[in-house]
């Protein structure tokens, strides 16, 4: 069965390692020990970027977390202008390579323009077996919607 988690952020620095307990939390709440570096690296670099450069002031982020059969999805949704650019890594300049890095950990990586905004996504292979149904989880995977308010 499919399960998703999705939380709200506000736009500030606090907000990065807050989303980075809620991923890892949230694997260890469906019970998968895989990939958790991975995924704290890649949650660390798309929460880290919507807050630097998505998020409108005053506005909030959405991390939400989907996993069906071996597939963990991870979306941050912000409502800013711009578009993620993936550069390949540059000996000469000390950032600029937070994308590049979270893309070479995950097995999948994209970005999905919306009218306001942009989800940002990786995808991570595991194997553990999925849970059985648990009262936290939502049932259902969905895209993170436009109705999720982020003002
Ligand atoms: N959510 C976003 N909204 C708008 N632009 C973005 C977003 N995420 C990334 N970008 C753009 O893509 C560029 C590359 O992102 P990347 O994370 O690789 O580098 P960085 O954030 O500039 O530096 P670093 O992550 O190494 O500290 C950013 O400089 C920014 O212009
Ligand atoms: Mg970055």
């Amino acid at each position: 069965m499919p399960l998703s988690r999705q939380r709200l952020f506000s736009r500030a620095r606090r907000s990065v390692p807050e989303a980075r307990d809620f991923a890892v939390g949230t694997l260890t709440l469906w019970e998968i020990e895989e990939r958790v570096d991975d995924l704290r690296l890649g949650v660390s670099e798309l929460a880290a970027n919507a807050v630097a450069h998505g998020v409108p002031a005053g506005r909030q982020f959405c991390v939400r977390l989907a996993r069906d059969g071996d597939l963990v999805r991870l979306e941050v949704r912000d409502s800013g202008g711009g578009l993620p650019l993936v550069h390949p890594p540059s000996g000469d300049l000390c950032s600029g390579r937070g994308l590049w890095l979270a893309r070479a950990v995950a097995d999948g990586f994209g970005v999905i323009p919306h009218r306001v905004g942009k989800t940002v996504w990786l995808t991570f292979e595991v194997a553990s077996a999925p849970p059985r149904s648990r009262a936290a989880d939502t049932p259902g995977v969905a895209p993170v919607s436009a109705d999720v308010p982020l003002a």
